[in-house]
């Protein structure tokens, strides 16, 4: 984390688990496992049944509430869909783009991911976009070239002036619910090297205000050493999310003045 230039950010990812009847009572006692977070910005990214709850619930400074994902259309005979519209009306802040479940299950395409972002900064939303690579990427030595290629393809066309809103999630498919984390060090090097791209992209001033997160196994154990690395500025939690416990721990470790 760079606190001068960034500040650190913790979003929960519960994918597809919790009930909208479980929502207020997660919330309440997380509430007293951190009281304020101040120093991190706080966000949950829930099913979109959750989120009318959930957004009722974190009526707080610095937490927000997020969806998975959003339909690339503004509304429409889209059966099935749920457009970033109907996600801002509710008073949802973050929504999570191109995550490799939804790349893996759901087809979705580089392409796609781009055109998703884009709708979400043009209804005011702030995206979180995930990339990374499969463990056979990694052992070919694909990583760098891989990353750098979903990055530039999932934020192409994105003004600098928007750049601001987006958090870029690094996460290494194999560290995804494998309880295999990468090491701080692997973690930092790739998200030292995210930044690198943006830098070439935009310049280093925008750079170094993007906020960075990594993904994949993060818990209470082990946030701080990779919070520790200079271009992590946050996580975003799977399974550690769904305890409220494990989470405000995580929480606690980027809530540092
Ligand atoms: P995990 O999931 O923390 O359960 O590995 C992270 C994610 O997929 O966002």
């Amino acid at each position: 984390m760079n606190r001068k230039y960034r500040k650190p950010f913790i979003a929960g990812n519960w994918k597809m688990n919790m009930k909208p009847s479980q929502v207020k009572a997660y919330m309440d006692e997380l509430k007293t496992l951190v009281p304020r977070a101040k120093w991190c910005e706080v966000a949950i990214c829930a099913p979109f049944t959750d989120l009318p709850a959930l957004v009722k619930a974190v009526r707080e400074p610095h937490f927000a509430a997020g969806a998975q994902n959003m339909s690339k259309f503004l509304s429409g005979a889209y059966t099935g869909e749920v457009s970033g519209d109907m996600l801002t009306d509710l008073g949802v802040k973050y929504v999570i783009i191109g995550h490799s479940e939804r790349r893996q299950y759901f087809g979705e395409t580089d392409e796609l991911v781009n055109e998703k972002v884009l709708a979400a900064l043009n209804l005011g939303l702030h995206p979180i976009v995930c990339i990374g690579e499969s463990l056979e990427q990694r052992e070919k030595g694909l990583t760098a070239e891989l990353v750098t290629y979903q990055l530039k393809a999932a934020i192409s066309g994105v003004p600098a002036e928007r750049l601001r809103r987006v958090t870029i999630a690094y996460e290494p498919i194999w560290a995804i619910g494998t309880g295999r984390t990468a090491t701080a060090e692997q973690a930092g090097e790739v998200c030292s090297l995210i930044r690198a791209v943006i830098r070439s992209m935009y310049g280093a001033r925008i750079a170094r205000g993007v906020v960075i997160q990594y993904g994949g196994s993060m818990n209470d154990a082990n946030a701080a050493e990779l919070l520790a690395q200079p271009d992590i500025d946050g996580g975003l939690i799977g399974g550690a999310s769904l305890e409220p416990e494990k989470f405000a721990a995580i929480i606690s470790a980027a809530n540092q003045e």
